[in-house]
């Protein structure tokens, strides 16, 4: 912990001389993260200069990355996960996450809109650190963190004892905090707004943890049993945050003289907590292509006939219509059990429809 804290003291020095208001290319870690899976091999010099070589981390995100050999593949890992279950949750979204491959911006201009979608993309990135970091923790793959040992002084009533390890997420909050969090400033409207939502996507992991029971005792008895804690799937916090989404509150920059502050666009307006998203611009339709921006529009996308939801086609196509392909598609029918244990199928030419956005 203690070599931690140095790195940010000084970090902080450093990222006060080059602070820089750019987009969060940390992302391009997610998209090159099969290339951080060895790091390990490297001589610690090499690997130092392959943080610094970093170009599109701030300084005190390089600083973190030369704590451990692990980093880079840890928060690679969950930049990774935030961008693959954004794109998850979104498929079927007018926008649905779309990252270039060639483009240091990751999801394209987009994100220079301060809209609900940048809100979600700020949030899931944050907590993909934050849960990558944590599994790492109890993996034992970094020396600064562990397993949960506090949580054993937790009563269970007797019902059960607290064994193996217990996931300790404080760790990984507060390097997700410092790492994600580390080219944002307090001061500007699109800093605060960024920095609520990062917050936000980390406290989605705390309400996700569930407890495991594994039994123990003579043949199966179940006499004993041994219990810990541990974050639920990523995509439990995936379809937590996208509720967060549908209900993101809409805020305006207060910029006072000591207090510049984020605060409900209009009186009377539910004030967002720490746990809701929120966004200061309005989200374009994303219904025409404008590579200017980076949004694909929705021409040709697969859409649902009788769903009147967001995959629905009314809604995806924009009112465009869409077009219906018949498609001859093989596929297993009249299928039979047979005892025991087989399952018998034939093979049936079926048609199926398909409708395409116009
Ligand atoms: C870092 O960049 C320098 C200069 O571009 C290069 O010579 C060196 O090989 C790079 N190091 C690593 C580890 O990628
Ligand atoms: C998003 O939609 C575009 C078409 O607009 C499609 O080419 C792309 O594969 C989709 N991406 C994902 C992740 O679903």
């Amino acid at each position: 912990m203690r070599t931690l804290k140095t790195v940010i003291l000084f970090g902080a020095i450093v990222v006060c001389i080059t602070w820089s208001p750019a987009t969060a290319t940390w992302w391009l870690l997610g998209l090159n993260s099969a290339q951080f899976q060895s790091s390990a091999e490297l001589t610690p010099h090499i690997y130092r200069d392959k943080c610094n070589n970093l170009t599109y981390l701030v300084a005190k995100q390089r600083q973190l990355c030369s704590l451990s050999q692990n980093v880079l593949k840890i928060v690679s890992e969950g930049a990774r996960m935030g961008i693959s279950e954004c794109q998850f949750q979104f498929h079927m979204h007018r926008w649905n996450c779309t990252t270039f491959t060639n483009s240091p911006y990751v999801f394209g201009h987009l994100l220079g809109i301060k809209s609900r979608e940048k809100a979600y993309v700020y949030a899931i990135s944050a907590a993909g650190v934050a849960y990558s970091v944590t599994r790492a923790c109890s993996r034992g793959e970094l020396t600064e963190c562990g397993c949960d040992e506090r949580i054993r002084q937790r009563p269970t009533r007797g019902r059960w004892e607290w064994g193996g390890c217990s996931e300790d997420l404080r760790f990984g909050e507060y390097f997700s905090k410092e790492f994600v969090d580390a080219r944002e400033s307090r001061s500007t409207a699109d800093g605060l707004m960024n920095l609520h939502n990062n917050e936000a996507g980390r406290r989605a992991i705390r309400k996700e943890m569930e407890l495991v029971c594994k039994c123990h005792g003579v043949s199966g008895s179940c006499s004993m049993r041994v219990c810990w804690r541990r974050i639920r799937s990523f995509r439990n916090i995936g379809d937590s945050l996208l509720r967060r989404f549908e209900s993101a509150i809409n805020v305006r920059f207060v910029n006072r003289k000591k207090r510049k502050k984020l605060r409900p666009m209009k009186r009377g307006y539910k004030r967002p907590t720490k746990r809701d998203l929120v966004f200061l611009e309005e989200s374009p339709d994303y219904c025409n292509r404008n590579m200017k921006l980076g949004v694909l529009g929705t021409s040709s996308r697969l859409c649902n006939k009788t769903s009147w939801g967001m995959d629905g086609c009314k809604i995806l196509c924009c009112g465009r219509g869409y077009q219906t392909m018949v498609k001859e598609v093989t596929e297993k029918c009249n299928c039979r059990f047979i005892w025991c244990c087989k399952v018998i199928c034939e093979q049936c030419q079926v048609t199926r429809e398909e409708h395409y956005c116009n």
